[in-house]
Parts: C-alpha cells; structure tokens; sequence
C-alpha cells in the first residue's frame, strides 16, 4: 500500500483529485467507484471545478459502493440524493451512466446480484473509498467474510452512531443496507482510499499496520497490487 501523508484535510482532496483527474484525462470513459460521506466532499468539489474548467465527464461510467436499505431519490438522507447533490447535478455527467444499488428493490437478493452482474460488467478503474472509524470499508462491518459480493448488511452500533450526524435523530438512521462486498472492492484495477481526522487513527493504524483481518475489513486493502491511501496527519497520527 503506497501511503501518502498530508498537511489536512484540504491537501487530502487536492491529492485525490489529482489521481482522479489523471485517471479521466488518460480514459475519459473511466469506470470511477464512488463513495458517499464526508471524506470525499472536498475531492467532489475540485471534480466540480474542474469540469467548469473544461474536463469533460460526459462519458465517465460510475458504481457507487452503497445505499441505505429503504431509501431511494425521494429521500434526502439516500445516498442516491447525496451523489448527485455534491456531485452528479454539478457536472456534465449523463446520468444514465451513474449506478448504485436500488435501496427500495423489493427483492432484496435479486438486487445483489443485479449489483454483483453490473460490477463484472462495469470493473472500476478507480475505487475510491472511505474509512469508518471501526475499520470498515463501504458498509462492510468487522467481521464481513472477504469473499462477500454484493449484501444486505445490519449496520453496527458504532456506524448508526457516526453516521447519525446527518440525521434529524439517530432513530431515522436506517438500520441495514446495501453494499458492495470486499470481493467487488478488490476487483477493482486500482485504490484510493481517503482518510481524515483523529477519530480513524485507530482504524488507520489497524489497516496499514495491523494483520490481515475479517475484524478489520479495510486490512484486505493490504493485500490490493495498486492501493493508495491518502491520509491527514491527524488520522495517520499512529501509524509506523
Ligand atoms: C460511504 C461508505 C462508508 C464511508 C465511511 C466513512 O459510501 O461506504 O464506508 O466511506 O463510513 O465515512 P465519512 O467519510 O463520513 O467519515
């Protein structure tokens, strides 16, 4: 795993975005995995920018990792909404090219493997990530055997509670979701995982130093042949 190590937060997104416009300027109709939070904010600004500036993303394919179960478009707390708030509505992007799974799908094991189908199509030449403070990648809990594809998961505790923030009240955070498994996420041509702030030092550590582990699901990332991380010198505060 190359480790880059940055000032803050800002230099975190000016890095990525760096990455990311080299990988649309060398194939402008580049599979980009996308992820929702708030890590990726300031990546998706620059993104904005830079297609204001004249970099088409007109023919750029994306995969989403995620979405609440229960949740589509007509919910502002979807992370269908989310994408194209911060990101799909600001760019020149058709929107018939943008994919996540469908959180309201009636049969939920049918909309795996439509998800799992889609991602065999659709490899992503990027995967970009997000890291939860207890280690996990996409919505894959401690715990998540690695040979998961695409499934419906019982978020933790720990996740509600972070992810409660950008709720009204924490009883409105979903308790399940979709997401894509670490096997899909290891599918991926190439990493890029983001991380900012004290609370993933330990997440942070445990990925880069620590074992190999289904308890820490971003570990695998450890074992990807081109995974970079790009980290603020508050989350990398522990790492060797
Ligand atoms: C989001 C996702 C999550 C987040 C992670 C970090 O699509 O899959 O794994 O990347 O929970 O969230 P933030 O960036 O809000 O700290």
């Amino acid at each position: 795993m190359k480790v880059i190590i940055t000032k803050d937060y800002e230099e975190m997104s000016q890095k990525a975005f760096e990455v990311m416009h080299a990988i649309v300027a060398a194939k402008p109709d580049a599979v980009l995995g996308l992820a929702t939070g708030t890590t990726p904010i300031g990546l998706y600004k620059r993104m904005i920018e830079d297609c204001k500036n004249g970099t088409s993303y007109k023919a750029v394919k994306t995969v989403n990792l995620d979405e609440y179960k229960g949740l589509d478009y007509s919910s502002d707390q979807s992370y269908v909404y989310f994408m194209r708030d911060n990101l799909f509505d600001h760019i020149d992007i058709d929107l018939k090219n943008t994919n996540i799974e469908n959180g309201k799908a009636e049969d939920a094991a049918k909309e795996c493997e439509r998800y799992d189908a889609l991602l065999e199509e659709l490899q992503q030449d990027v995967q970009l990530l997000g890291l939860g403070s207890n280690g996990h990648i996409a919505f894959n809990e401690p715990g998540t055997p690695f040979g998961c594809g695409t499934h419906v998961v019982d978020l933790t505790e720990s996740t509600i509670k972070d992810n409660s923030r950008l709720f009204k009240d924490i009883s409105e955070v979903p308790r399940q979701a979709f997401t894509q498994g670490p096997k899909n996420i290891m599918r991926a041509k190439k990493i890029l995982i983001l991380a900012s702030g004290q609370n993933k030092a330990k997440a942070v550590y445990g990925m880069v130093n620590g074992p190999v582990t289904e308890e820490l699901p971003a570990s695998i990332l450890q074992l990807h042949p081109d995974c970079t991380l790009i980290v603020d010198e508050a989350a990398a505060s522990l790492i060797k």
